[in-house]
Parts: structure tokens; sequence; C-alpha cells
């Protein structure tokens, strides 16, 4: 998830009469600054030449560094801040990347699926290559199609052609946006699972992956839809599909102040990361398997050989990201057949754990930088353990020092409290299980597929439930007044409800316990009175049943000695009726897949609790996003 931003403004008689592009370009990237912050990165067009800077960190390096080399004024620009996905946060991986001798530069959103064998094609024709990026296969991609093909002729549209022809060529999700030295006046654009709007101006016309990138200068934006083409001019914007057939946008008006559109005009980013978790699923599975449903993670960089002989693994977490753990369990020990414990990171080492040669060790985090997991890495390494980190941040401290890496892609995560990243790890966790599975020979090829077929409805189903949150939300807002609620679930379903107790604890401020179901009556019934209100997370009623069954007895024990309970149950379970004050419905999805929809509720049923509270729910009283003190 990076942000982009592409301006070209008018001169008139030899005179400047639009913005200057890096001033406009600028601004778009500041207020996008919250889509990437790895690197960022601008071009601009000025007496037929593409002048660029390009840096690593946070936007405030790159401003450094165009005060110690200005480009030069200019009506044609585009700007680029990175969460990097392929190849590290460095100045070399930053965008845009050149190609066509340094006469066209590209920056680009997105996964492009198949750039290793373009990679390969273009490499066989000469092509050298400076960084890791799947971006730059694009540029040079696209500057081969522009020379080759189209013999470098910009007369009609060339760089529009070319970008329709390399489109064809790509797969994955993309929004890309290119200029060209030769058509100075120009910026092209192409979308594909991946956002971008049009902004409109007078005599100048803006690009953005929402509309904060343009804000500032226009209210007037046009939609793009999927597949299409842009061609924006200071006076035209042209649209076409993938093939040059011509396309419509839809224009609207946009009515948010910049602080929330960059929100995308929910009321925290907490809102939006929870809105986002279809997109964030979506993207974590995004080019990790072949049309065969075969697993390709040849980014582990891991010798495979090892992998075969792992006898136990050990996953290390804390907080959200050990709840994820928990549930990854369930699958790993499933599909996989290999002994796995979860285990707090600062727990871990001052244990004596008994870790070898064979043993995985699975670090889950969304930071990269948690120093209590960081600690536990180093120690598993000393004891020989092979190490993985699931991470959502590309270059941070745990998968650097790791062995091997599977990146969840979430996009930033800004609130402090955790969702999205949450899902994508789940998501990413099941990839690597699926792929030992796979490896291992544990499980038929054939199932492996169906599995990833299930897994890639969830983002469709994650979205249901988000259209229907208003019930939820509805609960939590009356519910502002309650001291204390618990939440319980079986299998699967009991991390469910630990992270559902975390989020009304950190958001809210209430006290708040999860439980496995079973244990309830080993004591915690005993804090059961009238009115407790007790969240149930029930497993599929289509799964083995005992499992269903003995949950809807839990629920009819609490309810016997008062509890006021709530029910998360799959859609169709209407046993469950009788015995709720409220049912909540999910979609119906395999039992070790639920997690992915159960958790949706429970975060906006915290979240509207803690707002109706008036809290802050970006950033909750004393917790911190990153935690780097032991
Ligand atoms: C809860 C939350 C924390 C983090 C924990 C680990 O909402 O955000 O519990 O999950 O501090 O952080 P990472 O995943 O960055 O290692």
């Amino acid at each position: 998830m990076c942000g982009i931003v592409g301006y070209v403004g008018r001169s008139s008689n030899g005179e400047h009469i639009g913005h200057n592009a890096l001033d406009v370009v600028m601004e778009g990237l500041r207020r996008l600054e919250y889509r990437g912050y790895d690197s960022a990165g601008v071009a601009v067009l000025a007496d037929g030449e593409i002048s660029f800077r390009k840096k690593s960190g946070k936007l405030s390096n790159l401003i450094t560094e165009l005060d110690e080399h200005p480009l030069p004024e200019s009506l044609t620009g585009i700007g680029h801040t990175r969460w990097a996905t392929h190849g590290g946060p460095t100045d070399q991986n930053a965008h845009p990347h050149l190609a066509d001798g340094g006469k066209l530069a590209l920056i680009h959103n997105g996964i492009i699926e198949n750039f290793a064998e373009l990679k390969l094609e273009l490499v066989r024709k000469g092509v050298t290559f400076l960084s890791e990026t799947d971006t730059e296969v694009a540029a040079a991609l696209l500057a081969d199609i522009f020379r080759t093909k189209l013999n470098g002729d910009v007369s009609d549209g060339g760089l529009t052609k070319a970008m329709q022809l390399a489109c064809q060529r790509l797969e994955g999700a993309f929004t890309l946006l290119a200029v060209h030295a030769d058509q100075p006046d120009v910026v092209v654009a192409a979308r594909r699972n991946s956002p971008l709007v049009v902004g409109l101006g007078d005599g100048e016309n803006f690009l953005g992956s929402d509309v904060s990138g343009f804000i500032d200068y226009t209210r007037r934006a046009v939609e793009l839809g999927q597949d299409q083409i842009v061609t924006i001019t200071a006076d035209t914007v042209e649209i076409t599909d993938f093939f040059g057939a011509p396309a419509q946008g839809k224009e609207y008006h946009v009515d948010w102040d910049p602080e929330s559109a960059e929100k995308g005009g929910f009321s925290s980013f907490m809102e939006k990361e929870i809105h986002d978790q279809p997109d964030a699923v979506a993207q974590t599975l995004l080019g990790r398997s072949d049309i065969h449903g075969k697993l390709t993670l040849d980014e582990l960089r891991v010798d495979v050989e090892l992998l075969k002989d792992i006898d136990k693994i050990i996953v290390l977490a804390c907080g959200t990201s050990f709840y994820a753990g928990q549930v990854a369990k369930y699958a790993l020990e499933h599909w996989c057949r290999i002994a796995t414990e979860v285990e707090l990171s600062h727990e871990f080492r001052y244990r004596d754990p008994i870790v070898d040669g064979n043993t995985l060790v699975v670090s889950i985090s969304q930071s990269g930088e948690t120093m209590d997991t960081l600690m536990a890495v180093r120690y598993a390494k000393e004891q020989g353990a092979k190490t993985l980190s699931i991470c959502n941040t590309n270059g941070s401290t745990i998968p650097r020092e790791s062995d091997a890496v599977l990146y969840t892609h979430a996009g930033p995560e800004i609130a402090v409290a955790s969702t999205k990243a949450f899902l994508a790890q789940i998501t990413a966790a099941y990839l690597l299980g699926l792929y030992l599975a796979q490896l291992r020979g544990n499980i038929f090829q054939g199932q492996i597929k169906d599995i990833l077929a299930d897994l890639g409805k969830i983002p469709a189903k994650i979205q249901r439930i988000l259209e229907n949150e208003e019930q939820i939300k509805e609960l939590g807002r009356s519910m502002a007044d309650a001291k204390s609620v618990l939440f319980l679930g079986r299998h699967v379903g009991f991390p469910v409800a630990m992270e559902g107790a975390l989020k009304l604890k950190e958001l809210a401020y209430i006290h708040a316990e999860g439980f496995a179901a079973g244990e309830l009556k080993h004591g915690p019934i005993a804090l059961i009175e009238e009115g407790q209100p007790v969240f149930v997370v029930v497993p599929s009623p289509r799964g083995r049943d005992s499992l269903h069954s003995k949950v809807v007895s839990n629920i009819q024990e609490v309810r016997a000695r008062g509890a006021k309970t709530i029910v998360i149950a799959e859609e169709g379970d209407e046993a469950v009726k009788a015995y709720a004050e409220h049912v909540f419905y999910i979609p119906e999805a395999p039992t070790l897949l639920a997690p992915l929809l159960a958790t949706v509720p429970l975060q906006i049923f915290a979240l509207e609790l803690a707002q109706a509270k008036g809290y802050d729910v970006d950033q909750p009283r004393n917790l911190a996003k990153s935690v780097t003190v032991e």
C-alpha cells in the first residue's frame, strides 16, 4: 500500500500559469504519507528531461534531499511514498524507477505477480536492473514496448498505447503512473485492483491514490473503474480500457475536509483499518500461488530441505500477534502434523525451552521491532533453531535478523491497536502451514488448492460483514456503561475471544476477559451474575457437531446464571437464537478460516463502544504502536 500523486499544469505563451509540479506532488505526498513511509521519491519534467530525487526513510528525508539538491520548476510531475513489498526500504528500491535511458519514470502501488518471468525475459533482451523491485520490471517492460513495438513514436499517444500493451502483460494488483521525456505534458496511469482517482482542476489535472493526494487544489474528482488507463494533460482527461476502447469514469464532489480525506472519510484510522481488512487479506494472498493451487513462497529465501526436516514449530509473539499465533497453531498442526507451541515472546527465553536445529521458530510481529519478540528470536537462533518471521513491515529488525521471512501485505497500520494486521497475520500463517504441508506431502495438492480457493473468498465475506455493521455498532453504543464484558470461544474461537477482549480493554478501558468456553466451569463461571454481558463465538454447526453443541451448552450455563448473551454465529445457525439476546451472523466458512470473519464484529463492537465513551481510538492511553523496550 503506497501513496502516489501525479500532476500536469499549463503554461500559456511560455508563461507558467499552473502550479509548480513539485509543490503539488510534495503536498500530496505529505497527505498520503499514512499509506507508507519506507521511502519517497519524485520525478519532474523540465527542458525535455526527467529529473528525479528519491530517498529511503520518511518523507522528511526526501525534503532534506530536495533542499540540498533542488529540482527545476516544472508543470509535470509524479511522486511516491512507499510501503515496501518487493525489496527492502533502500534508496535504490525507492520509486520512481527509470527506464528508456532515463527518459521514462514510473511509480507503482501494488504487487506484480508475474514480475519474475517478465524480468527473465527482459534480462535476456539485455536489460539490467538496479533494484530488487517488481516496479523496475514494469518500467523496463513499458520502455521496451514503447521502443520496440511503437518505435518510440509519440505522435499518436505513444505512452498511453505502450501502457495499454504493458498492462495486458501484467498480472496482480497495480496502480502505475508514468511520464516520458518525449511527451512532457502528459502523465499516463493504469489501475487494476489498486486505488486511483483523478482530480479535475482548471487548466491543471491531478492523480492520487485517494483524494487526499490533491484535496488542497480541487474538490472535483473522477472515480476510475477496474482495468482502466487514464491519460491526463493540463486540459484533458482520457480514459480507456487496457485494449484502448474508450471508457468513462464517474465524477463526484469531495466534501471531506483534508483530515478526514486521509482517513478515507472514516472517523478514525482504526475504523478505516477495520474497513481495509478485505484488502489486507486479499493482498496477503496475492502472488503466493500459481493457477494450479501450488504455493510458491520462493520469497522465504530458505533451503526447502531444512523445512522438510522440521519436527517442531514454536510461534513467538506478543499481544494481538500472539493471538494470531494461537489461531495458526490449529491450522499448522492439522495441516502439517508438526507439534506447534505458541509462546509469549517475553516468557520464552526465561524457561529453558527445548529447541534444536529441527525446530522452526516462527515469530509474528506487525511492526517487526517489538523488543520482546526480537530478543526471543535472537535467543532461538543461539540455540540453533531456524527462524522465520511473519511481519508487516518490510526491512524491520526482526525479519532482517531471521533466516526467512513471509511478509503480510496489510499496508501501514496507523491506529495503535492492531486490526487489519491481525487478519493478515492469520492469512500469512495459513499460507505457511499449507506450504509446509505441500513440501512435506502431508495433504494432497487438490486439498491445498481447495483451501486456497476458500481463503480467496474470505475478503468478499469480510466485506459483507462490514456492509451489515450497523447492528453491532448499535449494540456497542448501547453498552457504553458496561463495567465488564466476558468473551467465550472454543477451538479457533478461543483466541478470537481473547482478541475481542483485548480490543475492548485497549480501546474502551473496560474490564474484559476471554476464556475457553470449556474452562468456564473450572472457575470463571463464578463471575457470572445478573446482567453480565457475555460474547460467545460459536463454531459452525456444519463442523464437528460436538463442538457446536458443547458451546451451545456453555451459552445455556451462563444464561441460567443471569448472563446477557451476545452470540457470533454462522449464517443459518438457527439453534443459537433461542439462547441469545443478540445474534450476529457471519458468512459460512470452513472452521479453520472462521476467525478471519468472527473477529470483525468484535473489533467493530469495541471501536463503537469506545467512541460512544468519547475516547481517542487511534491512540488509546498508555499504549505505543511499537514496543521497543523489554
Ligand atoms: C494490540 C496490539 C499489541 C501488539 C503487540 C505486538 O492491539 O497492537 O498487542 O499486537 O504489541 O506488536 P507487534 O505485532 O508489532 O510485534
